[in-house]
């Protein structure tokens, strides 16, 4: 029998104690029915509860691979849009907070994408023939299934390169988006020049370009960011290395080229964290990426000697993922001991079907 939801209002003002006791007491009644999976970026009070933990591709994957009735999501939006995907019809993946959004993602929407194609078509004639779509993961399922039904394709920061190679193997333009860093840092990589990766800005009229600029691209960059990433500045390297001339740098590739470019090392969250596990003791690193993962890894990396700092002066976290606290969680989860379905992230039918083709040829290839 179905019992009348618990209301959020009675875990707002609960203290951070007494949420961890709920959440560990609500875990215990699920059982293997929940799976809980969080992001690398995730705070430490609901990553500690974590069953399973990754970057964007490595926890879709996992998503793919559970069998609990209930994927948790400790992430953003799209991360539980892509669990809903990936899982059976008969799992469901929650996300906390609803308000946990990715500000990247809504850089881009399916209007201003269409509009884009369109406008593309008037320069090009025939943009399915020419252009291939890639999204960064980072983007809303109607903008993966826009992918799909184009014959393009969804991207992760770690398997980006091989997207890319893809997406050319099959025609020879591509329109990446919304993230313009890593697609101008995977491009730069790849040896394609800078003037022909184009910025497209969605918010002008033939994305600000001339009909030549649009001819003579390879790539057109979604104007996209993250707000995270954006506060990493070459200064900040710069001053760094001239105190630890010995020390090591490592980014994500949502930060600027300039960033990455005066790295030692680019990659993805998991990666980053493989890295300096893997070197050697006593070493220095300067990591351009979130502040939790920052934190978290600076602590476990003490014992070996390393340390850990993080690239900005201010304080960068992902404040939309920051919103899942152990107050939502344990309201998440008590709900669902009681068999209330709370928060429930599902992707229309439609948009689901074509959104999982531009995510299957992602796995297929990566
Ligand atoms: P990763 O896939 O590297 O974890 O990146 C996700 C993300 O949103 C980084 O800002
Ligand atoms: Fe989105 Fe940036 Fe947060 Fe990553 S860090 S989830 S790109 S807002």
């Amino acid at each position: 029998m179905q019992v009348a939801t618990i209301s959020f209002d009675r875990f707002n003002a609960l203290q951070d104690t007494e949420a961890q006791e709920r959440i560990r007491a609500a875990r215990a009644r699920l059982g293997d029915r929940a799976v809980l999976l969080c992001h690398h970026y995730q705070r430490a009070d609901v990553y500690q509860h974590a069953d399973l933990t990754g970057d964007s591709l490595k926890l879709a994957r996992l998503a793919s691979q559970t069998d609990a009735e209930y994927i948790v999501f400790c992430g953003v939006h799209f991360m539980a849009e892509v669990a809903d995907i990936l899982s059976k019809p008969s799992q469901i993946a929650i996300l906390p907070d609803l308000a946990a959004g990715c500000s990247m993602a809504d850089m881009a929407n399916l209007a201003k994408v269409e509009r884009c194609w369109r406008e593309l078509g008037e320069v090009l004639d025939t943009p399915d023939d020419l252009i291939t779509p890639v999204t960064y993961i980072n983007s809303a399922a109607d903008l993966k299934a826009f992918c799909g039904e184009h014959g393009g394709i969804v991207c992760t920061s770690t398997n980006a390169p091989t997207i890319l190679d893809w997406a050319f193997a099959q025609r020879e333009k591509v329109l990446f988006f919304p993230d313009q860093h890593l697609g101008r840092w995977t491009g730069y990589k790849k040896g394609i020049p800078l003037e022909q990766m184009v910025v497209w800005d969605p918010d002008l009229e033939y994305g600000g370009l001339t009909p030549e600029q649009i001819r003579n691209a390879k790539v057109l960059l979604w104007k996209g960011h993250c707000s995270v990433h954006q506060m990493f500045q070459e200064s900040h390297i710069r001053r760094w290395r001239m105190q630890h001339p010995d020390g090591l740098v490592i980014s994500h590739p949502e930060s600027s080229l300039e960033v990455c470019q005066n790295s030692d090392f680019v990659g993805s969250t998991e990666y980053i964290i493989k890295t300096i596990a893997a070197a050697p003791a006593n070493t220095r690193w300067l990591v351009g990426t979130e502040l939790n993962l920052v934190n978290r890894l600076a602590e476990e990396m003490k014992p070996e000697g390393k340390i850990v700092q993080f690239m900005a002066p201010t304080v960068c976290m992902c404040s939309t993922m920051q919103r899942i606290d152990p107050q939502h969680l344990a309201w998440t989860l008590e709900n669902l001991a009681e068999g209330n379905v709370v928060n429930r992230i599902q992707v229309p039918a439609h948009e689901a079907e074509l959104a999982r083709v531009a995510l299957d040829r992602m796995l297929a290839v990566s």
